[in-house]
């Protein structure tokens, strides 16, 4: 059914694993089907879209001429600003650096998906050899969204998405651009082994009786009280699971520089 004017949208891919692509496709409610044939309009996606090579760059083109200040950017991926013609497909030679600042200009926003994309990610971990950037440190005077997260939930990618579909408008954000439906809360608020940490039972060594028992991971290097975003309420894929769910601590996948200050087994 349409319901109101589908929204244009252009996803483009810089220094990226194509993982908050791959999280997406998985979206359930609504599936992405739902999404992009009543919802949106895909101008341009490189692992969803039937074209290629040039046609696929005109077909961006194109879009970028007839929703002139209209469509929605998203950009998934980290930008190397050290090794400009690196990690960057499409129209050469436009380095990466160049193709978001470019396609950001005739944007309504821009909205950055996935911890790389938001704050640099993997690719910006200590030495960071190629420069890695998130969209903030180069675009400048554009609305931005950040969502970030390794992958991006795709539940919150959904709902900044109908939101705009809905009001026309951006969701409310934090101080770090990121939607506060989704990252007002810490992890540590809403996890399932929370009454654990208050009773002071924790895992203390990898398959002790404690971790057969779903006891608290802080001492094993849990990030959670550090860590704002969601998984701990709606978790990952279609509600299955979450790191915590599994065992693991968390590694702090939405914050910024979370590789080199979270992703360690050392409580902070
Ligand atoms: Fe907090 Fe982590 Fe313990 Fe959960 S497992 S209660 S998030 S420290
Ligand atoms: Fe990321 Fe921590 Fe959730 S590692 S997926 S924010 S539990």
């Amino acid at each position: 059914a349409e319901l109101m004017n589908r929204i244009p949208v252009i996803w483009i891919n810089i220094q990226d694993c194509d993982g908050n692509t791959e999280a997406l496709i998985r979206s359930s409610a609504p599936t992405v089907d739902e999404l992009i044939l009543d919802y949106i309009s895909l101008e341009y996606q490189e692992t969803l879209m039937a074209a290629a090579g040039d046609q696929a760059e005109k077909c961006l083109e194109d879009a970028v001429k007839e929703f002139k200040g209209k469509y929605l950017l998203f950009v998934e991926g980290s930008i190397p600003v050290k090794m400009e013609y690196a990690f960057t497909t499409g129209r050469h030679p436009e380095t990466g650096v160049e193709r978001v600042k470019r396609l950001a200009k005739d944007a309504a926003a821009v909205i950055a998906v996935g911890a790389c994309a938001s704050f640099g990610g993997i690719p910006a971990a200590h030495p960071n050899p190629t420069g890695a950037v998130g969209v903030m440190d180069v675009v400048k005077g554009k609305p931005i969204v950040n969502i970030p997260a390794c992958p991006a939930n795709p539940a919150n990618i959904v709902g900044v998405l109908l939101h705009y579909v809905m009001t026309g408008s951006l969701p409310e954000l934090d101080s770090l651009l990121r939607p506060k439906f989704a990252f007002g809360y810490r992890i540590h608020d809403n996890c399932e082994r929370r009454a654990h940490f208050d009773a002071g039972e924790f895992v203390e060594e990898w398959g002790d009786e404690g971790a057969k028992n779903n006891f608290c991971l802080y001492k094993m290097g849990c990030k959670g009280p550090f860590t704002f975003n969601n998984c701990s309420i709606i978790r990952y894929n279609d509600g299955t699971n979450w790191p915590i769910g599994v065992g693991r601590g968390c590694i702090g996948c939405s914050e910024p520089d979370f590789w080199d200050k979270y992703a360690t087994e050392r409580p902070v």
